[in-house]
């Protein structure tokens, strides 16, 4: 009676929530290639956020310094706006001489550098009191420096084209410099890059990149504090509210869904869509003018005596329709835009971020003003926004971003060799506390993110339990379904069951933990081995949902998606059971464990099968169903190695059922996900097609997908191997194990196929059937020797391959001599709908 309990099963389970835990985060698009985040004066290291400061105690290997004076403070005296950063105020290096940090640089080119100052009493040393200078090799960030009462956080951008950057501390006379954390991180390429409009003479400026910036004011338009947290590069934004000349002429405007980064343009990295999503617009009601031709205008206090570069952020979240919204935007009373349509910039499409780098000319005035205000284009609709805007000071002519050192004038300690670090007394550091303003609204929004990325409800496809048969090429090519013979096949197992089969959910036999509950490795009364997975309690309503998705997904039935033995739904539990898989995932067959390589021939067999798996989740039944976190993790492999899909936490249940190709919650696993996601906000077929491209190359490379520690063109596999593919150079970063066992003409087949699954648009990605069909054909061109194809034969190819290649081709080579035409009679052999097709491309490549 226990049909659910199949025999010829005894599966052995490794299934982990793997995906639950994995969850596609913004804030790491970019990994920056050197990353030094050093918590001055620290005995521990420090964590902020997911960030790590380390000590400089711990580990002296940048600092050099004669006294080591490590200054502590109590929590209470720090009063930082940003409370997260809060311990990282508390500890301090107090230097009595010129000292140094020199950080190595792995990837030249701009780096942000920032130090944390917070001036504090410890021991005989008032630090409010300190006056120091601060340079790089290149430039003066910093003289006559004093921090006077607040934590205060600078930031710069420098370009570094030196094997290490170098940052100086000097102290003045009779005085000691102090520093209380430091970063030295990458920015990506293309942050600052690109030409900026000067705006007097109205002119292209193309020198940003020798130009060292300061942030003097980074300002979120229309909308709260946005902190380094939430940004994806770490910075601050701050509120406009106090720099607007006259608040009553401007309102907030929020529509932080609406943001459509589109392709080649602003991404989340040139401002996240908290930025984009929010701005100040003209407030309509404010005038009694009817025709509400007025300005808004903000102030903001910049040093005089420097060009400075300003990049105003714009999104149109305001418009209804394209074309309805035109305005002017100044700085200092210049024109920096004019009639500027977003529907155009945005190539008419509504709400894509939008950005413009203006260069003001050098001026004796210690106000800066931007203005926005309404275009005679449209005057039915009067309107102008801003979004955001950054305020960069620029280095002045002799590399110093301080008028302290441009006045020239000697008075350090050190007896500088440096004329650039002068000194003269009283100097005012004006815009100092710009980025630590309140960080108030940080632990609100941390809560509201959370919320936006709560999962949603997941749950598994049964399946048939039958033939588990291993795939062989060319021997059976059905299309892998198995129609039961029982279709009212029951599922159901009473709770009991379970708790015997778990030993009463016996908290030491779980295998893994997840966002939908806890895996439990179990064994039935019969002997199967079991991976039960129980969900979190639900609703009544929620165990409807269950019960209504369980039976209709029961009709999916296929020997490349992991099996569902059973399910239990009593007392309100949510319990899946399914088969338990030999040999793990095929991630741990790939790296980080002792399992042995796999051959090239059974790596295509993987691939082989879990594509049939999702050619059929995307083809097999009624609506299309993607599974929307393809990865090597989520392929489980039998105990003949045969691929197994896994965890299709794809279903929305009830009437959502009907959009199965509209997913409105993010899924999916970072350095898989499909990029066209970004741009549309939505997952189909072919993102399924793109992170299993992803897989491919991570079969083929046998390395994980993306790779902090690896330097920063090879972080992310999916860029690096398609540099190399591109380039026809893919031997040159396959496995190591597998170097010389790939026939050229497999391999290629294989790099082919993989590289248009990862095309940037899913329209120009190849269907999961078409990728199937491809990786036949890459195993059979790595087993059968194909004669009269000189192309395929890839004699050209040869030389660039590693030696064991060439010698593996001489095999080929004789093998060749005996090997049967390709005609026929072979094609008699490889029986079946899909032989045929590999056969019309050989044919079709002979043809050539
Ligand atoms: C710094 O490190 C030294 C050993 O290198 C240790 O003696 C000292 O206690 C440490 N200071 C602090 C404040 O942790
Ligand atoms: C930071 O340190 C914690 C605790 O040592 C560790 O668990 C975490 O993985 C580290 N984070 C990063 C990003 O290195
Ligand atoms: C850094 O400077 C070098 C040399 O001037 C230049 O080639 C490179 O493009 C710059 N990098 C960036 C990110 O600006
Ligand atoms: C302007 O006034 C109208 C009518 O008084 C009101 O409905 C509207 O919400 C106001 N708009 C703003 C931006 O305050
Ligand atoms: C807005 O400011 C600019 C620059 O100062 C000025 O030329 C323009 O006349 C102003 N527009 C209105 C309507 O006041
Ligand atoms: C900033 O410094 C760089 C390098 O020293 C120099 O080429 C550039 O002209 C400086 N910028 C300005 C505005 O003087």
């Amino acid at each position: 009676m226990m049909n659910w309990r199949k025999n010829g099963l005894f599966i052995y389970v490794l299934y982990i929530l793997s995906s639950s835990i994995s969850r596609v985060c913004f804030c790491a698009t970019f990994v920056p290639t050197d990353n030094y985040l050093i918590d001055c004066g620290s005995s521990t290291t420090t964590s902020i956020g997911n960030r790590n400061f380390t000590s400089d105690n711990l580990s002296k290997k940048f600092i050099t310094t004669q006294q080591e004076i490590l200054a502590s403070t109590s929590s209470k005296s720090v009063s930082s706006d940003n409370v997260d950063e809060t311990p990282l105020y508390q500890t301090a290096r107090i230097f009595t001489g010129s000292s140094k940090y020199t950080f190595p640089i792995n990837q030249k080119g701009r780096h942000w550098i920032r130090f944390y100052f917070f001036p504090f009493i410890y021991d005989k040393y008032n630090l409010k009191a300190a006056k120091f200078s601060v340079s790089t090799q290149a430039f003066v960030l910093l003289s006559g420096f004093t921090a006077e009462k607040n934590p205060v956080m600078k930031e710069y951008s420098i370009n570094v084209t030196s094997d290490t950057l170098v940052i100086e501390f000097r102290p003045y006379e009779n005085s000691v410099a102090f520093v209380n954390a430091i970063e030295v991180v990458s920015v990506p390429d293309d942050l600052i890059a690109g030409d900026a409009f000067t705006l007097n003479p109205a002119s292209t400026y193309s020198g940003l990149v020798s130009q060292a910036l300061e942030t003097v004011w980074r300002i979120n338009m229309g909308g709260p504090v946005v902190s380094s947290g939430q940004d994806p590069l770490y910075r601050t934004w701050i509120s406009d509210q106090k720099f607007l000349l006259t608040s009553d002429l401007a309102t907030d405007v929020s529509k932080i869904a609406g943001v459509n980064y589109a392709k080649g343009g602003a991404t989340e990295n040139t401002a996240p869509p908290t930025v984009y999503g929010t701005a100040t617009e003209m407030n309509k009601n404010s005038s009694n003018d009817i025709s509400n031709t007025f300005n808004v205008t903000w102030r903001f206090d910049v040093e005089s005596g420097f060009q400075y570069l300003v990049r105003a952020h714009f999104c149109d979240i305001v418009s209804k329709a394209l074309n309805e919204l035109y305005f002017n935007v100044y700085i200092d009373s210049f024109a920096a835009a004019k009639d500027l349509d977003l529907s155009t910039t945005g190539n008419n499409v509504l709400a894509v971020p939008y950005y413009k780098d203006l260069v003001t000319s050098l001026e004796d005035n210690d106000k800066l003003s931007v203005s926005i205000g309404p275009s005679a284009v449209n005057k039915d609709n009067p309107n102008a926004i801003l979004n955001g805007l950054e305020i960069m000071k620029m280095n002045n002519s002799i590399g110093s971003l301080s008028a302290a050192a441009a006045s020239g004038t000697g008075g350090d300690s050190s007896g500088s060799s440096s004329s650039k670090v002068g000194v003269i007394a009283g100097v005012s550091v004006g815009i100092v506390s710009a980025l630590v303003l309140a960080g108030v609204f940080c632990v609100m929004c941390r809560k509201r993110r959370r919320l936006a990325r709560q999962r949603q409800s997941k749950t598994w496809i049964p399946l048939s339990v039958n033939d588990a048969a291993s795939h062989t090429m060319g021997s059976k090519y059905s299309n892998g379904t198995t129609i039961s013979a029982a279709s009212n096949f029951e599922y159901r197992v009473p709770l009991v069951e379970v708790q015997e089969a778990t030993n009463n959910f016996d908290e030491s036999w779980v295998i893994g933990v997840g966002g939908f509950g806890k895996v439990f490795k179990g064994e039935l009364r019969d002997g199967t081995k079991v991976a039960v997975k129980r969900g979190n309690p639900r609703s009544q309503q929620g165990i409807a949902e269950f019960r209504t998705e369980i039976e209709m997904l029961s009709q999916f039935r296929h020997r490349h998606l992991v099996s569902l033995i059973g399910y239990c739904d009593e007392n309100n539990e949510m319990i899946l059971i399914y088969e338990y898989m030999e040999n793990g995932t095929l991630k741990s067959h790939l790296y980080g464990s002792e399992f042995p390589s796999l051959s090239w021939k059974e790596r295509l067999e993987i691939c082989i099968g879990s594509a049939r798996g999702l050619h059929y989740l995307h083809t097999g039944y009624a609506k299309a169903v993607i599974h929307r976190d393809v990865k090597s993790a989520n392929i489980l492999l039998d105990e003949n190695l045969m691929a197994k899909v896994a965890d299709f936490g794809l279903s929305k249940t009830g009437p959502e059922l009907d959009q199965t190709h509209v997913s409105t919650a993010v899924k999916g696993s970072f350095g898989y996900l499909d990029p066209e996601y970004f741009r549309r906000q939505q997952l189909t077929e072919k993102s399924d097609v793109y992170s299993f491209g992803v897989v491919l190359f991570e079969v083929l490379c046998a390395r994980p997908v993306i790779d902090p520690s690896l330097p920063r063109e090879m972080v992310n596999l999916a860029e690096w191997a398609m540099k190399y593919q591109k380039k026809g150079q893919l031997e040159q970063i396959i496995d190591t194990t597998l170097a010389g066992k790939i026939k050229p003409d497999s391999l290629r087949k294989f790099g082919e196929t993989a590289e248009k699954c990862l095309a940037d648009y899913g329209v120009d990605r190849p269907s999961m059937g078409d990728v199937l069909w491809n990786l036949e054909y890459a195993l059979q061109l790595q087993e059968v020797v194909v004669q009269g194809d000189p192309e395929e034969n890839s004699t050209n190819m040869i030389g660039e391959l590693s030696p064991q290649v060439n010698n593996f081709n001489q095999e080929t080579s004789v093998s060749s001599a005996s090997a049967v035409p390709f005609e026929a009679s072979t094609v008699d052999d490889l029986s079946g709908v899909s032989m045929s097709r590999v056969f019309s491309q050989l044919v079709k490549s002979e043809g050539r």
